[in-house]
């Protein structure tokens, strides 16, 4: 595995894969691996010839009261990880690299980004939307994998890459479960004991709430329900909410549907969601 940290010679690796006419699939993350993104990795070797990962903790996605400073950081472990998997190339820019002085330029998704995740954190899609532009442009993948955890992210960088034309195929993959089904992610790391066995209300609540409204049951009592499940374990709910899968709007009915989460536990915020009648 070639781990490259300068433009130029990132530049010069992708020539070199172009050159053999190996198509190249991008893997971008903020690192603190885990068996989640080895899951990507994987997706990304069956998609392509070469797999390019990208570790960068990207400060613009972060709200100024967020865990940016805390966020976890394990270059070497990752690195090892991604070289036992068979990854060829990882890409870790340094932060002046990304944002030279000067920068001043942004990528802003509306519509798709503004409910959820953007009530709650202003700003955060634009930072997601600019750096995932500029991974793009620095690594000119053929296509990247993006992990349905993420699902409002998935969605604008859909929209974006759809908006401004990018040849890049956006290959999204089902959310990784740990065995008690709590979602996959980095955050997971920051539960204490007693936290990390009471987040388990996040994926029950919204099985919950999903068996209900695919039932046909009434769709504002589950969600309430689910809020209800999520507070009596300690979290502090930001939204229990349904939407249409695609717009993130209001759900319409005969249309794929998407219930998503997102709550804090003890300072730690998780989010998740489920597809409605396994569709969508
Ligand atoms: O999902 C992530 O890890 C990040 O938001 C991404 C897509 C790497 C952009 O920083």
């Amino acid at each position: 595995m070639q781990t490259i940290r300068q433009l130029e010679a990132l530049r010069e690796a992708v020539r070199g894969f172009r050159a053999a006419g190996e198509r190249l699939v991008l893997v971008p993350t903020m690192g603190a691996l885990h068996a989640g993104h080895l899951a990507l990795v994987d997706t990304a070797r069956r998609n392509g010839d070469r797999v390019a990962v990208s570790i960068f903790v990207n400060p613009t996605q972060f709200g100024p009261d967020e865990d940016f400073s805390r966020y976890p950081r394990q270059e070497q472990r990752d690195a090892r990880m991604l070289s036992e998997a068979g990854v060829d190339l990882l890409w870790m820019p340094p932060v002046e690299a990304m944002y030279p002085d000067g920068f001043s330029s942004g990528i802003s998704v509306a519509g798709v980004s503004e409910p959820l995740e953007g009530a709650h954190r202003p700003g955060h899609f634009d930072g997601v939307a600019t750096v995932v532009a500029k991974l793009f442009n620095q690594v000119q993948p053929d296509a990247a994998i993006f992990g349905e955890k993420d699902y409002q992210q998935l969605a604008v960088i859909r929209r974006m890459v759809t908006d401004l034309d990018m040849p890049i195929e956006i290959i999204g993959m089902p959310t990784q479960r740990e065995d008690d089904g709590l979602a996959m992610s980095s955050r997971n790391a920051y539960l204490v004991e007693e936290d990390r066995k009471a987040a388990i209300a996040m994926p029950r609540a919204l099985g919950v709430a999903e068996r209900t409204i695919s039932q046909g049951g009434d769709a504002q009592a589950a969600l309430e329900q689910a809020r209800e499940m999520l507070t009596a374990a300690g979290f502090e709910v930001d939204y229990v909410a349904l939407v249409d899968s695609d717009t993130l709007g209001e759900p319409v009915a005969g249309k794929p549907q998407r219930l998503l989460a997102a709550a804090k536990i003890h300072g730690t915020r998780l989010i998740d969601n489920v597809a409605v009648n396994g569709n969508g």
